[in-house]
């Protein structure tokens, strides 16, 4: 935006705005990784070419592109500690804003758009969760879900006092009972008692309460957090590095909720990058330039080594699926990768960002919609 405007945002959501949640017709959703830093990727020339993240007018009418072009909703990752002293340097993941706070303001701005915001089990008491939830389930009006993180970095957990992090099936344990917790929390006929081994809970939350559980999403990509995936979540966050390997995560899903007694398992959502631009040939020969900006740098290499420990990917750490070229090339793509390898969601990042930029994918989902595989949240009975 060039200039300052005034936020004029709707009020929370009336009652009977919500909207029931439903993924039952098939088609596709797509998300946007929130751009909530200058860069996502530790490259100057990247970093660059994006607007100062810390300009809520920026974030409000990105948000509001968003909801005119039909995006289903937004991931906003958090983390509290920078990947390194170089990236900070160029603006990759430092500053960025509090993932439950930069939430209020894109809710606010929008009519139809779903929000999530990470909150990291291990730096959050229960209860502190519950009424976050619940106060955003409000403020929503039922737009606005969980993405349930453990937190997996060393140099963050020790701002919290932890030494060494737990193990990561401990910590899923702990967040099964936390779960159990906010859930009692939520249910106002009744006091919580709880004792469990990593939690104890005593008492009445006070209200609001959400009428309907708020979305709950996570990335699990161990064994144990498929498991907990299918359990307690609505969608699973998978990175792979090839599209090829959607059909294997969701038969493994597929395994595990059967294992578990549940009818379904959670929805997919594929990490891929996303690049439009109307010249052909342009997208691809900017975006394979700005990819191989990076590799090289001491910021580029200390990222790899995190990336690649999130995603248990030694060795393509950085290698992300990919939808490049002109709107009519990226909506072939989407609908290959979905008649083809059965990809239903995706969650694009987007190395380059700003309101221009969303409003870039809004041709392309208008082609998705004339293929019958998209509809647009504004236009269906149902949320999410
Ligand atoms: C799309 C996506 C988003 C994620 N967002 C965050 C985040 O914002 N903060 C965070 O600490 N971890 C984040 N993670 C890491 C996951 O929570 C998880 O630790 C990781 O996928 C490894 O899975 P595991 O815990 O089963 O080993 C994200 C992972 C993916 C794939």
């Amino acid at each position: 935006m060039t200039q300052t405007e005034t936020v004029s945002p709707i009020s929370p959501a009336a009652p009977g705005q919500r909207k029931p949640r439903d993924w039952s017709d098939g088609k596709m959703r797509f998300g946007v990784f929130w751009p909530g830093a200058r860069t996502q990727l530790p490259s100057q020339r990247i970093a660059d070419m994006n607007p100062d993240p810390l300009d809520l007018n920026e974030h409000i009418a990105m948000a509001r592109t968003c909801d005119r072009i039909g995006m289903d909703l937004v991931l906003i990752g958090d983390g509290y500690a920078p990947s390194s002293e170089e990236g900070s340097k160029i603006g990759f993941q430092d500053p960025g804003l509090h993932a439950a706070i930069l939430a209020a303001p894109l809710l606010m701005a929008t009519e139809h758009l779903g929000v999530l915001s990470t909150l990291h089990t291990t730096y959050f008491a229960p209860a502190q969760i519950a009424r976050i939830a619940a106060n955003y389930d409000w403020l929503g009006g039922g737009r606005w879900g969980w993405n349930i993180v453990n937190g997996y970095r060393d140099y963050e957990a020790s701002l919290f006092g932890y030494a060494d992090l737990p193990n990561s099936a401990d910590m899923y344990d702990a967040t099964d009972e936390m779960i159990e917790i906010v859930m009692s929390l939520w249910d106002p006929s009744k006091r919580t008692e709880f004792e469990g081994k990593y939690h104890r809970a005593h008492g009445k939350l006070k209200g609001p309460y959400p009428s309907e559980r708020p979305v709950f999403v996570c990335a699990g990509a161990s064994d144990r957090g498929k498991r907990f995936a299918v359990q307690h979540c609505d969608y699973l966050f998978a990175s792979p590095t090839e599209i090829s390997a959607i059909p294997s995560v969701a038969a493994d899903l597929a395994e595990k909720a059967a294992d578990a007694g549940r009818d379904s398992a959670p929805e997919i959502l594929m990490v891929a990058d996303v690049f439009v631009r109307d010249a052909p040939g342009e997208a691809r020969a900017l975006f394979d330039d700005l990819m191989n900006s990076f590799a090289e740098t001491g910021a580029g290499k200390t990222w790899s080594t995190q990336i690649g420990k999130l995603r248990a990917e030694k060795k393509n750490p950085v290698k992300f699926p990919n939808f490049v070229g002109t709107p009519q090339e990226v909506a072939d793509q989407l609908i290959a990768a979905y008649r083809d390898h059965g990809l239903k969601g995706v969650i694009f990042r987007m190395p380059v960002w700003s309101e221009a930029e969303i409003a870039r994918l809004g041709p392309v989902f208008d082609l998705l919609e004339a293929a019958d595989v998209r509809v647009h949240p504004r236009d269906r009975a149902h949320s999410w």
